[in-house]
């Protein structure tokens, strides 16, 4: 089995299935990044375009890496320092880089259904980077298999999603991906930043910080999206920490054996105290880590295994 879409543009439309092999697939790639010499000639000859309109740490230089180790070309283009600044449209931006023999796009844009638009025009597949607060779906899939690979299972898993869900493109693919594997999902946050059609998902929506985190076996933390704050949807940030803020008090509430998560970059002192950051039930950094396998696992799937 394969996957049936060009494109990765979110988790909504891949079934239970895609995701599990796609998790699968990622198993194989992380046996890869164990090596001394992590590169596999897979994707040889083909081109990986990494094209950003928002700032990317984490996102960008794993799929960057994920390219280099399966043997694939990389090219990042700065779009401050791109034509785009001369007014070049996306569409046109995504057709230059086709001309030149690109094989992914891998797009982040402020807008939501940017790369749905790009892949409607171009043969090359596209994965969606994160649009806008649509979706991102390579850091679900990360996520996903995160808990996977350190509880052992998604199904009956109990998690608590707490921030700034509104605003949170993380949220909405975590949000489909959890619930197609079967685990039982808390929604928190403040009622101006959690959207109540987001009931229909199943999820269960919660104001109270205790009443999500009480039992929860993993607990997801988003990070208030200060560049995306229109006014009056918060108090301040000292109220938003003092209601909402991970100590380890609160915490202390979760299950025993819980896993803290976070797609980063975290305002420290804001979502999360330093204590809890930092503590023996954060996965933070091995999320990053996982990130290379799962994109790797991606760029196969796309491009290698449908041998295209
Ligand atoms: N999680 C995430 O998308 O991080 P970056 O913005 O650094 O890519």
């Amino acid at each position: 089995m394969g996957l049936v879409h060009k494109d990765l543009l979110g988790l909504e439309e891949l079934s239970k299935e895609e995701i599990g092999l796609i998790l699968d697939t990622a198993e194989a790639m992380k046996e890869i990044l164990g090596r001394d010499i992590k590169k596999v000639p897979t994707l040889r000859g083909r081109l990986v375009v990494n094209l950003f309109y928002e700032p990317s740490t984490r996102t960008r230089t794993s799929f960057e890496l994920a390219a280099k180790y399966m043997g694939a070309d990389v090219v990042n283009i700065a779009v401050a320092t791109s034509s785009v600044v001369k007014g070049e449209s996306l569409v046109d931006t995504a057709a230059t880089l086709a001309a030149m023999g690109l094989d992914v796009l891998v797009v982040r844009h402020r807008a939501a259904g940017a790369p749905h638009l790009l892949a409607r025009h171009l043969k090359a597949s596209v994965i969606n980077a994160g649009d806008g607060c649509h979706e991102h779906p390579s850091q679900a899939l990360l996520d996903l298999y995160t808990i996977r690979a350190r509880k052992g299972r998604l199904e009956g898993l109990k998690v608590a999603i707490i921030g700034d869900i509104l605003h949170s493109r993380v949220a909405r693919s975590d949000l489909w991906g959890l619930t197609k594997m079967g685990a039982e999902v808390r929604l928190c946050g403040p009622p101006t930043l959690l959207p109540q059609e987001l009931a229909r998902t199943g999820a269960k929506l919660v104001w109270q910080v205790e009443e999500a985190l009480a039992g929860a076996e993993v607990v997801i933390a988003l990070r208030l999206q200060l560049e995306r704050q229109e006014q009056g949807l918060l108090p301040s940030l000292r109220e938003y920490s003092r209601l909402w803020g991970l100590t380890t008090e609160r915490l202390a509430l979760a299950a025993p054996d819980v896993l803290l998560m976070h797609p980063g970059p975290v305002n420290r002192g804001v979502e999360l105290d330093a204590t809890v950051a930092d503590g023996p039930w954060s996965a933070i950094n091995e999320q990053v880590t996982n990130g290379v396998a799962v994109r790797m696992a991606l760029l196969y799937l796309l491009l290698g295994e449908a041998g295209k």
